[in-house]
């Protein structure tokens, strides 16, 4: 029988992959988002929640690293697993502890290519170009103490052509991301 499952979702920004994922799980049989957290006060990714109903808080960095306030909130909405979507800060490891094998990012890259602390957005996109790759795409992985250093789940790929701008790789990662991200959650919750 399926596992049923409450996602916590994290972001920090605009939250598209975030919105595909509320969609996905929407009318789902046993996977359900029960709630978003944000360290931005501003991201669109909270509204994109509250389109869908779907309770929203925000943190300081203080209430986040220093206390177990956030990890209290993941409690009171029975939370079972953590959903990392354009979230940019490091997970504090009473949630690592308190979450094992249980806690999800994507990043826009082949880990461990391109990888680590100051890889997010545009970033990635240029240094693979800079690097002159043939290939790109996205890494789903586990998370743990340090940055894109989990297990990896899933990796898809697409291809890097000479002419390509960053901007142009980001919007073909990007595409790769909404057709994946929801679908390899599901999985790595029910394999
Ligand atoms: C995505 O590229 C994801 O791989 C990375 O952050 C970005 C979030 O984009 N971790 P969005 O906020 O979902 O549009």
């Amino acid at each position: 029988m399926n596992q049923s499952a409450r996602l916590a979702v994290f972001l920090s920004g605009t939250g598209s992959n975030a919105e595909k994922i509320f969609s996905y799980f929407k009318d789902h049989p046993s996977i359900c988002v029960g709630l978003v957290l944000s360290n931005n006060l501003e991201a669109q990714g909270l509204q994109r929640a509250i389109k869908f109903n779907i309770p929203t808080r925000t943190f300081t960095k203080q209430q986040f690293r220093e206390s177990d306030e956030v990890l209290d909130w993941l409690k009171e909405s029975e939370i079972t697993h953590i959903v990392l979507a354009g979230f940019l800060w490091m997970i504090p490891i009473n949630l690592i502890k308190a979450y094992p094998n249980r806690i999800i990012n994507i990043h826009p890259a082949l880990l461990p290519k391109f990888g680590g602390k100051g890889m997010y957005g545009i970033k990635v996109h240029e240094a693979v170009k800079a690097a002159n790759e043939t290939q790109t795409g996205i890494t789903l992985h586990e998370v743990n103490e340090k940055y894109d250093e989990g297990k990896i789940i899933f990796q898809a790929t697409c291809n890097v052509l000479s002419t390509d701008t960053p901007e142009l790789i980001a919007g073909k990662v990007q595409a790769l991301e909404h057709t994946h991200y929801p679908t390899e959650i599901e999985k790595w919750i029910n394999p």
